[in-house]
């Protein structure tokens, strides 16, 4: 089965101060190749479209035009849903299996990507996620405990999430049709009815999404190179 990558890297980085999330460097690499490096190490994956911003897809970096010959850039939306769509008609018409990973996890590893495309080449939904570790309460407009939620019964999302590609084509257009806007792909899916497994991801697998979790995604990777 091929199958493809889609890499979502269109967003503003508005709470990272404005700044071009996928091309801050960490560990001496741009945000993104350490995002992409695991699937380009994957030889089932066949193509990789990654959605830019975009002033950066009218003039993208000569090093990202030439990293692998799978990549295809493409111009991104407003919302996140908006860059995976575009994204998704770039897909060659060959792809049947398509893996979605956010720029902005640049922690992703070679044991979770492998995971993703097992789920999908045995026709499964499935995204990546862990277990939620703190006590969860909902609270009143007046921020009183209204319920304490079952913890065993919680995750946090994290990419890649993969799915067959009709069914992820099929829970974007519903979604377009429903003027839906969903930050998750796999909520998406499981809206359609469509089962959508949670499988192991990693707790060090985080988003960067303020300046403090720069620092935590540098120290971990100068951990992991050493
Ligand atoms: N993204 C995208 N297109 C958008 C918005 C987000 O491709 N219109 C991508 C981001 O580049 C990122 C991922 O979706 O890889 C997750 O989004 P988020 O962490 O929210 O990044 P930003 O939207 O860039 O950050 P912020 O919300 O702080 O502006
Ligand atoms: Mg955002």
């Amino acid at each position: 089965m091929n199958v493809g990558v889609i890499v979502p890297a269109a967003g503003a980085g508005e709470r990272l101060g404005g700044r071009a999330k996928p091309f801050v460097t960490l560990a001496g690499e741009p945000m993104l190749v350490h995002a992409l490096r695991p699937f380009l190490a994957d030889g089932r994956v066949s193509s990789v479209v990654v959605a830019l911003h975009p002033a950066e897809a009218r003039n993208p970096p000569a090093w990202l035009a030439t990293l692998d010959p799978r990549i295809r850039l493409t111009r991104g939306g407003r919302e996140r849903g908006d860059s995976v769509r575009a994204a998704l008609e770039a897909v060659p018409s060959d792809i049947e299996a398509i893996l979605i990973h956010d720029a902005a996890r640049p922690l992703v590893t070679p044991a979770l990507v492998d995971r993703a495309i097992d789920a999908v080449v045995h026709g499964r939904s499935a995204a990546v996620g862990v277990r939620m570790v703190d006590t969860v309460h909902e609270v009143d407009e007046r921020g009183r405990i209204n319920a304490t939620l079952d913890r065993s019964r919680l995750w946090r999302a994290q990419t890649p999430q993969a799915f067959p590609r009709a069914i992820l084509v099929e829970a974007h257009r519903q979604a377009a049709v429903e003027g839906e806007h969903a930050t998750d792909d796999a909520a998406l899916v499981a809206r359609t009815g469509e089962p959508v497994h949670l499988i192991d991801g990693d707790p060090e697998n985080l988003k960067v999404t303020t300046p403090a979790d720069l620092v935590v995604a540098e120290a971990v990777l100068r951990s992991r190179a050493r």
